[in-house]
């Protein structure tokens, strides 16, 4: 613990020194969500985490998080110096969803409008029309639905599955989806469920039909922690990454948080509902990309410009 107290200090540091601001997403290390929010960053989900980065003054941005949305930041911001304390922590949806295959498969439905989820590769937003996360997936399909369009959604089928439901557009679906999400269980949930009658079900909608089912609230990581923040109960069961669960007591201090079930969790495991790619931020990995420059994200200019236009009508419909 001094140990991390020292880092910290040094990180917060260099962070002055350079000019530096760090995004962190509400999955990441509870050190460095506290250390965004003691030096003047944000710790959110992903939708704001591209706002912030593109809005702040800083010519430099630390994200800690996943690749997705440091690229996200540098195609917003192509002036600033993007920095990842690991480049190499990825997500099971950008990995399930290859650009080459994506371009295929939209290839093969022109008469559909693409829409892909914020966790993709900059390639693949490159031959999106709209990218959405989920916080505003629902409202941009809804109006999309409105106009006629017919949907191409990637990659995440879970997530895809909610929002068809939700809007009834009519969507054809990538089939990926969140290794991390993927393994909430409805069965142990509703048995967990039984034990706290009064609990309210919080559930993000990257995760299986029957969890979703039960579920008090659906959505993004940040209405979820509004949901616990304003909601009445006293017990929540929180079905996503347990990372959430660092802000969630900090907001709410008196509130009991139960991690929802997962296949491990429910036996042997008890913290199995966290990401490897987000526990791969660390302290020392803000430390080093402000201290030698390591993980800077690049995005080729082509992509780059393709992958803007996405972007930047996702960030317009949402202002
Ligand atoms: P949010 O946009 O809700 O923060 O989700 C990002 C993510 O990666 C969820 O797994
Ligand atoms: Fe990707 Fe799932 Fe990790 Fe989010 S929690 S970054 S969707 S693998």
């Amino acid at each position: 613990k001094p140990e991390r107290e020292a880092l910290k200090r040094r990180a917060a540091e260099l962070l002055k020194a350079r000019g530096a601001v760090l995004v962190a997403h509400y999955y990441v290390d509870g050190d460095l969500q506290d250390l965004a929010l003691e030096t003047g960053g944000i710790v959110s989900d992903s939708l704001e985490m591209a706002r912030f980065g593109r809005d702040h003054a800083a010519q430099t941005l630390i994200v800690a998080g996943v690749r997705f949305m440091g690229e996200s930041a540098k195609i917003l911001s192509p002036e600033k110096r993007v920095l990842m304390p690991d480049l190499d922590a990825t997500c099971s949806l950008d990995l399930g969803c290859p650009a080459e295959d994506f371009t295929a498969f939209c290839d093969a439905h022109p008469d559909r409008t693409v829409v892909v989820y914020a966790n993709t590769s900059a390639a693949v937003k490159a031959r999106a029309d709209w990218m959405v996360t989920s916080s505003c997936a629902l409202e941009i399909v809804s109006a999309l639905k409105a106009e006629g369009k017919k949907i191409l959604w990637a990659p995440d089928r879970h997530l895809g599955r909610y929002i068809q439901e939700q809007t009834g557009a009519d969507m054809l679906m990538w089939n990926g989806a969140c290794i991390v999400h993927d393994e909430f269980k409805g069965l142990e949930l509703d048995l967990l469920r039984e034990q706290h009658p009064g609990a309210q079900i919080l559930v993000h909608p990257e995760s299986p039909a029957s969890v979703v089912a039960q579920a008090h609230v659906v959505g993004s990581t940040s209405a979820l922690i509004k949901a616990v923040v304003e909601g009445t109960a006293q017990e929540y069961i929180v079905a996503t990454d347990n990372g959430i669960l660092h802000r969630m007591r900090q907001l709410a201090p008196g509130k009991t948080l139960i991690e929802a079930p997962t296949a491990g969790n429910s036996a042997t495991c008890k913290s199995c509902a966290h990401c490897p790619w987000m526990a791969m931020n660390g302290l020392q990995g803000v430390v080093d990309c402000l201290e030698r420059g390591v993980g800077e994200i690049g995005v080729d200019e082509p992509v780059r410009v393709k992958a803007l236009a996405c972007i930047e009508r996702m960030l317009d419909f949402t202002a």
